[in-house]
């Protein structure tokens, strides 16, 4: 069966201070949607995507998303009130897959290689794979107050990336009753099957602030895409 991707982006992103959702934002004249979807198909991993968007946007066309003739695998649906019930949605729109790519549109310039690394590691066995770095700076956990209440050994850490893969079956089980959660992984976890990690690629940061913008158009400007 196919690779599909599922790109929840029906969320009312604020935190880049814009009124469209985040994914709808423009870096350099194409939104982050059309600029993540499309590496995605063009990284020859992944054999079609389904966008999740805001209900009000329901009736978009792919072809208003993304550019030709990447439209013309991609498709698009409603998401719902959660960013789990958004992925239901696109699950809904994925029963012939095999495998399943959850990705953030905020994170632009993934390159091809991390979803080979993902799409590789599912195709060896693994049925939930995530991309991680190492952590660099030290981590605190805190209370309520802001006081330190521990000081985790930053050697088990990482810091998560995506695109997350997994078994269709795997996920569409650990997404029924999956609440407020936002990480698709952590419902894998929370039915005590294994996940797996690959390496991730620091280009796949999500563009979350101000700053990470910055970068990003740095990065599109000296040749990157
Ligand atoms: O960056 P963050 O972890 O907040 O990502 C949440 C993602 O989930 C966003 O891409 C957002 O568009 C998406 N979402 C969704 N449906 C919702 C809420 C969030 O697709 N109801």
């Amino acid at each position: 069966g196919p690779v599909v991707g599922i790109v929840p982006a029906a969320g009312r992103g604020v935190r880049l201070g814009q009124e469209l959702p985040k994914a709808f934002v423009e870096l350099d004249g194409r939104t982050m949607l059309d600029r993540a979807v499309e590496s995605m198909l063009d990284s020859g991993e992944v054999d079609r995507v389904v966008v999740v968007v805001p209900p009000e946007l329901a009736a978009t066309q792919p072809e208003q998303l993304v550019r030709a003739p990447f439209s013309e695998r991609v498709s698009v649906v409603a998401g719902g009130a959660e960013r789990a019930d958004s992925v239901r949605a696109g699950l809904a729109c994925a029963s012939d897959a095999r495998f399943v790519l959850v990705h953030d549109a905020a994170r632009v310039l993934t390159p091809p290689g991390l979803f080979a690394r993902v799409v590789a590691e599912l195709r060896r066995g693994s049925d939930a794979v995530i991309p991680v770095l190492p952590v660099t700076d030290t981590i605190k956990s805190v209370d309520a107050q802001g006081a330190v209440t521990g000081t985790p050994d930053r050697a088990s850490l990482r810091a998560v990336q995506t695109p997350q893969g997994f078994d269709v079956a795997l996920l569409s089980r650990a997404n029924t009753d999956a609440g407020d959660a936002t990480d698709d992984a952590g419902l894998v976890e929370r039915l005590g099957e294994r996940v797996d990690t690959v390496a991730g690629d620091p280009l796949a940061f999500k563009i979350t602030t101000p700053l990470d913008l910055v970068l990003a158009r740095a990065l599109l400007a000296s040749g990157a895409r």
